[in-house]
């Protein structure tokens, strides 16, 4: 997939540039409390500032009430983005010019509030930044309504999508602009792009695929299309779990997905797929916990009460062996429970072994929210190629879909 960059952009100088980022970041008593999606997207920033443009950023806070259509769309305290606004200021030490609007609501309010963003906006100089609104104020936005895309475009001259996180949303902000302005990648987005192509369209072997996590209607997807392309998947966590309560092991409590039986079946019987020797099982506390091994006859591996929360040390040892051979490796999702003691020991020695094997020896590529911070409570997040900060996104990049992002600012885009 070829992306049309914004470094091919030669003279950026007054030119208004709409910036789409992800700044979906955590926010505790009205201030920032983890700013690392701003902290990925300064380059982008700073790059266009210093090309002399007129920066306006875009992104989306939260699912406010109305996103979605389950309540009335419109202004959410909640999710007002005065706190992203101070810290992308602190963090640049400069004036952000924030067109906030707190009566956002009627379906009129649209046009009021672009005809003012209008103004602010034909008011900006050379590298002077403005802040719209949180998009998901406005009701067309999840709906990809071509109303607000081109009021959106209206207020730009070049379109740039950095925020990779988002780039699975058909939204109006995201895919939905791109129509209307010529569109671009930014540096984020690039990185993102490219390091999560080189995994997949040309990785080198041996390729080993680490995979855990809950949720089966993602990960199932992703197991589908790389299992081809891999030499071997490491499994742990939900999969597991369904694919030994699918072979008729007793897994007590354990969090299962009854739904995709089929599946599991039919690709975790696959030789490339390595499975757990044995677990730790045990009360969601951490307070009781054994260790139980998988024999190959289904047995008893919880009673009533327990779930399996971490894979076992054989297991542990036996992922080594694959990733420690590894050219190219790519891990999401958790192998268990790994916010509660004990069950971090699994989640944490891969985090370890990914890190000591990437960035030299293969080329290592993470992602997903819970992964990410299990690699940042080993302190080893330096020693990985690519971070992606994209979750739901990554997963979809995995499953070899068209995220609409994406299209957006690819060479041939219809
Ligand atoms: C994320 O945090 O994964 C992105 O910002 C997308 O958010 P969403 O899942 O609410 O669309």
């Amino acid at each position: 997939m070829k992306i049309r960059s914004i470094k091919q952009l030669k003279n950026l100088k007054n030119k208004r540039v709409l910036l789409r980022v992800d700044f979906n970041v955590p926010i505790k008593n009205n201030k920032v409390a983890d700013n690392k999606r701003i902290l990925v997207s300064m380059p982008t920033i700073e790059y266009l500032l210093k090309q002399k443009a007129k920066v306006i950023i875009v992104t989306h806070l939260g699912r406010p009430e109305g996103y979605n259509g389950k309540a009335k769309s419109g202004y959410d305290k909640k999710f007002d983005l005065s706190p992203v606004v101070k810290k992308i200021s602190e963090l640049l030490k400069k004036k952000i010019i924030f067109v906030g609007d707190k009566k956002i609501g009627r379906p009129e309010d649209q046009k009021i509030y672009f005809d003012s963003a209008k103004k602010i906006i034909d008011k900006m100089k050379a590298g002077e930044i403005v802040m719209l609104e949180n998009m998901r104020f406005f009701p067309e936005e999840a709906k990809d309504i071509t109303e607000l895309s081109k009021k959106l475009a209206s207020l730009g001259d070049i379109y740039v999508l950095d925020g990779f996180a988002v780039a699975h949303r058909a939204a109006a902000s995201v895919s939905g602009v791109a129509k209307y302005l010529p569109s671009y990648a930014g540096l984020l987005l690039e990185k993102e792009i490219t390091g999560l192509s080189k995994a997949m369209d040309k990785p080198k072997k041996p390729f080993v695929l680490i995979l855990g996590g809950v949720k089966m209607e993602t990960k199932i997807p992703v197991i589908k299309n790389l299992l081809p392309k891999c030499n071997y998947a490491l499994i742990g966590a939900g999969i597991i779990n369904t694919y030994l309560w699918a072979k008729g092991y007793k897994v007590g409590d354990s969090v299962v997905d009854k739904d995709f039986k089929k599946e599991i079946l039919k690709y975790c019987n696959s030789k490339k797929v390595i499975k757990p020797v044995d677990v730790v099982v045990g009360t969601m506390d951490g307070k009781t916990y054994r260790h139980v091994m998988i024999n190959k006859k289904p047995n008893q591996i919880c009673k009533t009460g327990e779930s399996i929360l971490d894979c076992g040390p054989g297991t542990i040892q036996l992922y080594a062996k694959y990733i420690k051979k590894a050219e190219t490796l790519v891990w999401n999702g958790p192998m268990g429970l790994f916010q509660t003691k004990p069950y971090e020991i699994g989640s944490f020695s891969i985090a370890r072994l990914v890190a000591s094997r990437a960035k030299g020896k293969a080329f290592g590529v993470i992602g997903g929210g819970e992964t990410l911070q299990a690699m940042e409570l080993v302190g080893m997040t330096e020693y990985v190629d690519l971070v992606s900060t994209g979750g739901g996104a990554m997963l979809e990049f995995l499953s070899g879909k068209k995220l609409p992002g994406v299209v957006a600012v690819s060479v041939g885009k219809k």
